[in-house]
């Protein structure tokens, strides 16, 4: 894993999104497999700052990890109006290329198959990924296990308490969820996992510098040969002495 530590969340979104402008150039159909959170805020504002001095959005194709169960597309909490608030209405991105799992759907299991059918026809060329402070990518939570197609997922309660700063009362925090599996990203090309703030700090170190375990789902990603770890000072704070802004090789 490659580890770059920023003074600032403001500046690693920037680094980030010139990550993004390097593989939206090289391809004909970029795919980028999207993330919700108020931690990739600042790359989509970086990402349309970009795009106003001139990235093309019009070829990009994007690929969403997940969406709550129950929460109308216009719900202001839902993901589908996450990323039309924090991007995808500020570039030219064309709406018939955005794709984020339907929460509505009648029949769950059909579009968790949907789902994957999308994401099989739009191989991801770069995915970027928050982490929870239990470690989930995605909504793919701690457990025994790590389901490797779209599923539908019981939130657990650290999820949900998380959550909450988002809704009015607790009992409107959605307990269910659809999120895209763990094969889906670990057949991205590349990866950016991002965090920001000290209550992501331990969990960053386990994920990074821990063994491989379900419980920890963002360890997963120590078996994939192009992750690139984007931290402020906060999140990098346990991780062994380094300095900011530099690219740490061997994790
Ligand atoms: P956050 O969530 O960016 O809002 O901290 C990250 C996540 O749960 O994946």
């Amino acid at each position: 894993m490659k580890i770059r530590i920023f003074a600032n969340p403001h500046d690693a979104g920037i680094y980030a999104a010139a990550l993004a402008e390097v593989v939206v150039a090289a391809k004909s159909r970029p795919v980028l497999g999207l993330a919700t959170g108020a931690t990739p805020t600042v790359f989509y504002d970086a990402l349309v700052n970009l795009h106003r001095c001139g990235l093309d959005m019009s070829p990009v194709v994007t690929v969403n990890l997940d969406e709550y169960i129950g929460l109308p597309t216009d719900h202001g909490q839902s993901y589908h109006a996450f990323m039309q608030a924090h991007l995808f209405s500020r570039t030219n991105l064309a709406p018939e290329n955005t794709h984020v799992p339907n929460g509505m759907a009648a029949d769950l299991a059909a579009e968790c198959a949907r789902y994957d059918d999308v994401i099989r026809r739009n191989p991801i060329d770069l995915q970027v990924l928050g982490i929870g402070v239990n470690g989930h990518i995605g909504f793919n939570e701690p457990d025994d296990l790590l389901l490797s197609r779209t599923h539908v997922v019981q939130l657990r309660q650290e999820t949900v308490a998380a959550n909450a700063r988002f809704f009015p009362r607790m009992e409107d925090v959605p307990r269910r969820a659809i999120t895209m599996g763990v094969q889906a990203i670990l057949q991205a090309e590349r990866i950016i996992l991002m965090a920001f703030g000290e209550e992501k700090a331990e969990i960053v170190a386990r994920a990074v510098l821990g063994d491989v375990r379900t419980d920890v789902p963002a360890s997963i990603l120590q078996l994939h040969r192009d992750v690139t770890v984007v931290l402020d000072l906060q999140s990098a704070r346990l991780l062994p002495e380094g300095k900011a802004g530099s690219a740490r090789e061997g994790y």
